[in-house]
């Protein structure tokens, strides 16, 4: 969990107050007439919003469409490496941030458990998940991402369900400075916080015995948890290490 000091939640016209009371309630955040100093999310009718230092930033699927149609999907380096045959593949992404890596895995044809630690961020993700589910062009593989808050270590294995890949990015600290984030991320990123349990992590991952364990590193980061992958898929700006089970 992430401490959210001075977070407040501002409720915009027409929207239910019990919808914004039962976020207070689950972020112990208090509710307000106007934006805080820090963080503010904003709960409006066109969905929920993380606002504060001039950033504001809203989870939005639709930004994913020019990678995953058109055919583009399959080239796509994370959607060749989890490449299936089985009919209904599951797929846990144990760090899901705002899910952007799980919409690939959910439009490749999985069903993607993804657990979250951050409330925030849960929040915005559970937010734009409910939003995709309108559109007709998202309904179907949203509907197959399945988000639950809290820390995967413990959480993963709850699912009564064998995954066939499990997918690891967490935090890695030198992507803070990258000059290459857009501006809206550096709000999210004040609040993402580095996996502190890498070992853990990992270890809770080869438990479950997947066919594979996926793992998204910066090109010249170090091992997750010092263990070397079966092999490794490289990209201009990140690698997958994959250890195949
Ligand atoms: C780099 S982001 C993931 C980005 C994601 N792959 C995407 O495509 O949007 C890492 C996220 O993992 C979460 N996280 C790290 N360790 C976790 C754990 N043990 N359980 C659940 N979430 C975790 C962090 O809160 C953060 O939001």
């Amino acid at each position: 969990m992430t401490d959210y000091p001075g977070l407040v939640i501002v409720k915009g016209e027409g929207v239910a107050d019990d919808a914004a009371l039962a976020l207070s309630k689950h972020l112990g955040a208090p509710l307000s007439d106007s934006p805080g100093e820090g963080l503010t999310l904003m709960l409006e009718q066109d969905g929920l919003s993380l606002v504060g230092y001039g950033l504001r930033f809203q989870g939005d699927f639709t930004q994913m469409l020019r990678r995953i149609s058109g055919g583009r999907l399959s080239h796509e380096m994370l959607v060749r490496i989890v490449k299936t045959r089985s009919e209904r593949p599951i797929a846990f992404d144990a760090a899901a941030g705002m899910g952007e890596d799980a919409l690939l895995l959910a439009a490749a044809g999985y069903t993607v458990y993804l657990f979250e630690q951050d409330a925030v961020i849960a929040a915005l993700l559970r937010d734009a998940i409910h939003r995709a589910k309108r559109r007709s062009d998202l309904k179907e593989i949203v509907g197959r991402m399945i988000l639950t808050e809290g820390n995967s270590i413990e959480l993963m294995q709850t699912v009564p369900e064998q995954p066939e890949i499990i997918y690891l990015d967490p935090m890695f600290p030198a992507r803070r400075k990258s000059g290459l984030i857009n501006k809206k991320l550096q709000l999210i990123q004040k609040l993402e916080q580095p996996c502190a349990q890498e070992q853990e992590l990992l270890e809770a991952a080869l438990a479950l015995h997947p066919k594979k364990i996926v793992i998204k590193r910066p090109l010249n980061g170090v091992y997750l948890a010092g263990r070397k992958p079966s092999y490794t898929v490289k990209g201009k700006a990140i690698r997958y290490d994959v250890i195949v089970l």
